[in-house]
């Protein structure tokens, strides 16, 4: 994991040596109840969760940058909040 700040916001990247997200799979990542786990192993909600509160409710981006073994989750916050508390 690393964090830092540049002109857009705070950037925090969480990494893993996990098998990795194929395209396909990117590309849904973020969908409520999208999940590739086994039947009652995941809820298909971890991302979803994290897009609404780093997205809609903070007003940051989080992007996916993934090979086959290595996943980077990079996730960006404005420096100034644009919600209130
Ligand atoms: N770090 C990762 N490495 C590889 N695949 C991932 C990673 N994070 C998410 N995924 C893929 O994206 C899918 C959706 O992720 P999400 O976190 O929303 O749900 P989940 O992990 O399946 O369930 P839960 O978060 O409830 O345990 C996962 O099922 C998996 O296929
Ligand atoms: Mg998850």
């Amino acid at each position: 994991m690393s964090t830092r700040v540049d002109e857009n916001g705070v950037i925090v990247e969480i990494g893993d040596t996990g098998p990795g997200m194929p395209k396909e799979v990117q590309a849904r990542a973020f969908e409520p109840f999208y999940t590739t786990k086994d039947v009652g192993k995941g809820t298909g909600l971890g991302l979803d969760i994290s897009r609404r509160i780093i997205v809609e409710r903070h007003g940051g981006e989080i992007t996916i940058e993934s090979r086959p073994d290595e996943t980077v989750l990079r996730v960006r916050l404005p420096l100034r909040a644009t919600t209130t508390p």
